[in-house]
């Protein structure tokens, strides 16, 4: 029906179409006369969709769209699909992200992404015909790119948002590593992660944003920048290659040594300003700005953020997709400043995301990062302060739910409290004062960096 259309007539046929909807449009009325023109105006045509798209044993996403490649017609072969849609009836609330309706449609949403059978799926839409939410999904992790955007506004614009991200390649993966708690570990797993994903082929920028500490740079015996960096977040038009160092991971026995890309600590972020004359400087965005810049060059960019909430804790939040946040089971403050940033920081960085129109970031669990081996005494005293700090969060933030963070792995009925964990390694401490990562020169913690990297990212 709607084959050989301009972009003209299709814009106006989702336009007529949301004229003519009814104000409490069922999701079957949603389906019929809005899914249809929503996938036309995004690309896909008639025979590059799918209603009903079986996406495991039993469930079936509302529809599943991929452009036709040659005489590979999506609608016949139903492989490699690209776009699932979730639609709802109009009384389901997807505009507050605290209501249920919303919750459930992101989760299902989610969970069909991230079936065995979606893998090709890079995409995700969920919608009422009132609002939509775009989500992509990078490896494992499954993050909203859009807020929830109200059709009653420029309906041409936000196709042409949606179209313009969904037709891009597919970009970085920005995750910060942060506690507000020192000592957990955020620059030691920076540094292994990169090096396990860069020896898993995979192309990674790391960032010493700690200029107080300037670790990351130190564990590698690289001296930090006087200025050069400072320049780059300031500058409007900037040229961020200026400041990346290829990294390789030499070895004796390795002829083609495997590399990473770094952004060094800048000293004079550090030194030159204080934080009220440094935030007239460096606006809260400068360095998502300049990261997104190069974000179609890496599958992953990593930042290591400083133990604390001011500014550049907070840029490095604002910069991020995801974060990941190590906690320590034997410290107990760095527990509480896990679910803090989860129930706080991570939600005001959102909220000034909002402000740009972007969502995001979202919290990845928190991993115990084990500085020492845990007796069996010292788990039980860490879940019963994880319990205390889970049952807090729900009074003080409106019900929030911290237990899928610290215990991810346990499902509904199934009290199975299992916690992602890299386990206390001498070899890993050791690593610093080689100037090497750990991950690369010791087989037992590389082995222990790849089930991290399994668990969160591929
Ligand atoms: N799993 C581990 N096993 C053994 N030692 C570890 C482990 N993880 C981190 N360490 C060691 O603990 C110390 C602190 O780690 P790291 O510097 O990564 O923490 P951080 O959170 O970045 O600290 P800061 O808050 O000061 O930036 C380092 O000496 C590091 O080598
Ligand atoms: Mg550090």
């Amino acid at each position: 029906m709607y084959v050989g259309l301009k972009p003209c007539d299709l814009h106006m046929n989702l336009e007529q179409a949301l004229q003519h909807l009814q104000p409490d449009a069922a999701e079957a009325q949603v389906m019929e006369s809005f899914a249809p023109p929503f996938l036309e105006a995004l690309g896909f045509g008639h025979s590059e969709r799918f209603s009903q798209f079986p996406v495991g044993k039993k469930p079936k996403v509302d529809y599943a769209a991929r452009k036709n490649i040659g005489e590979d017609i999506f609608s016949q072969s139903l492989k490699h699909p690209y776009l699932y849609v979730e639609v709802k009836g109009r009384s389901k609330n997807l505009e507050d992200s605290n209501h249920t309706h919303y919750r459930e449609a992101s989760q299902q949403l989610k969970e069909y992404l991230l079936a065995p059978a979606s893998k090709s799926v890079k995409w995700g839409i969920i919608t009422n015909s009132l609002h939509v939410q775009l989500f992509h999904k990078h490896g494992k992790v499954v993050y909203p790119v859009t807020p929830c955007l109200s059709l009653d506004n420029d309906v041409k614009s936000i196709i042409k948002d949606l179209r313009r991200r969904i037709e891009s390649p597919s970009r970085a993966l920005i995750v910060a590593i942060y506690n507000n708690k020192g000592g957990v570990g955020k620059t030691t797993t920076t540094l292994n992660l990169a090096t396990t994903l860069t020896l898993l082929k995979k192309r990674v920028l790391i960032v010493d944003f700690d200029p107080n500490q300037s670790d990351l740079g130190d564990a590698l015996n690289l001296a930090p920048f006087q200025g050069k960096f400072l320049n780059i977040l300031k500058s409007k038009d900037p040229n961020i290659r200026e400041v990346i160092t290829e990294h390789k991971l030499e070895h004796p026995r390795v002829k083609e040594p495997p590399s990473f890309d770094i952004i060094l600590a800048d000293e004079q972020l550090a030194n030159l300003f204080d934080e009220a004359k440094l935030s007239q400087h460096l606006k809260l965005h400068a360095l998502r700005r300049v990261l997104k810049s190069v974000q179609d060059d890496y599958d992953y960019i990593l930042i290591d953020a400083p133990p604390n909430w001011r500014l550049f804790a907070k840029k490095a939040i604002f910069a991020a997709d995801a974060v990941l946040i190590p906690a320590r089971h034997d410290n107990l403050h760095s527990l509480q400043n896990a679910g803090t940033a989860i129930t706080q920081f991570i939600p005001e960085m959102q909220k000034e995301r909002q402000q740009f129109g972007e969502s995001g970031p979202i919290a990845l669990p928190i991993f115990m990062n084990n500085t020492f081996k845990p007796t069996s005494p010292a788990i039980l005293l860490m879940r019963q302060a994880i319990a205390k700090i889970i049952q807090d969060a729900k009074i003080n933030h409106n019900g929030f739910d911290l237990k899928p963070y610290f215990y991810p792995k346990s499902s509904k009925g199934h009290e199975n409290c299992k916690m992602i964990s890299i386990p206390y390694m001498a070899c890993i401490s050791r690593a610093d004062f080689m100037h090497m990562p750990a991950a690369f020169a010791f087989k037992p913690a590389r082995e222990q960096y790849l089930n991290l990297v399994k668990e969160y990212f591929l």
